[in-house]
């Protein structure tokens, strides 16, 4: 394990049972919203995966690990990613807070021993989704949309549930059409999301 994280784990004992031991490491290192949040989202993608044929169990564990980056704040996430030895594109640079969805990817691996390709995946572009996208990144990209961290209720909520009628495909589309309708309220277009919609946009054109 990365020596970074030394100092995340002095308080904390892990048990093997990832549900148990990323809502103790959340709640140990003060993240007790992040740790709920999370919850709700491993628990919503893994309704989602039921229904869309991905593996539920993945899912699940990729949703309670999504945001487990939330332990370092936007001002330390590009110091951070550069010790991870990650690809840190100008994009992040400009809005470090992007870039937490690679370094829950890392954490995921080394802190919570997940090396599952597709779970780390879907953690790692949870945010921004990307091209070529498999199921279970879409996954648990639209039950980070609909389990928001924020108050109230997602302003895109009704666009994501109709869609979901449709398909998993559907309801990723239905968000980011949402996003880049309003692009005005984006600090950066991040390149994966970009090109996620270009490819979505050009499978549901009429
Ligand atoms: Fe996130
Ligand atoms: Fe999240």
């Amino acid at each position: 394990m990365n020596s970074l994280f030394n100092e995340f784990m002095l308080n904390v004992s892990m048990t093997g049972d990832i549900e148990t031991d990323f809502y103790h490491f959340l709640l140990v290192n003060g993240h007790q919203k992040t740790a709920e949040h999370c919850l709700k989202v491993g628990r919503k993608a893994e309704q989602l995966a039921k229904i869309y044929g991905v593996d539920p169990y993945k899912a699940k564990i990729a949703g309670y690990l999504h945001d487990v980056s939330a332990i370092f704040p936007n001002s330390k996430r590009i110091v951070v990613a550069k010790a991870l030895g990650l690809d840190i594109l100008k994009e992040e640079e400009i809005f470090p807070m992007i870039i937490h969805q690679k370094i829950s990817g890392v954490m995921a691996a080394e802190i919570f021993d997940i090396h599952d390709k597709e779970i780390i995946s879907a953690i790692a572009c949870h945010t921004t989704l990307k091209s070529n996208a498999s199921k279970i990144d879409k996954v648990l990209f639209v039950a980070d949309k609909i389990e928001w961290d924020q108050d109230g209720c997602p302003p895109y909520i009704n666009q994501i549930e109709h869609s979901l009628k449709e398909s998993i495909d559907a309801a990723s589309y239905a968000y980011i059409k949402y996003l880049f309708d309003n692009k005005h309220n984006l600090k950066v277009v991040h390149p994966f999301l970009e090109s996620a919609y270009k490819e979505l946009k050009e499978q549901f054109k009429e």
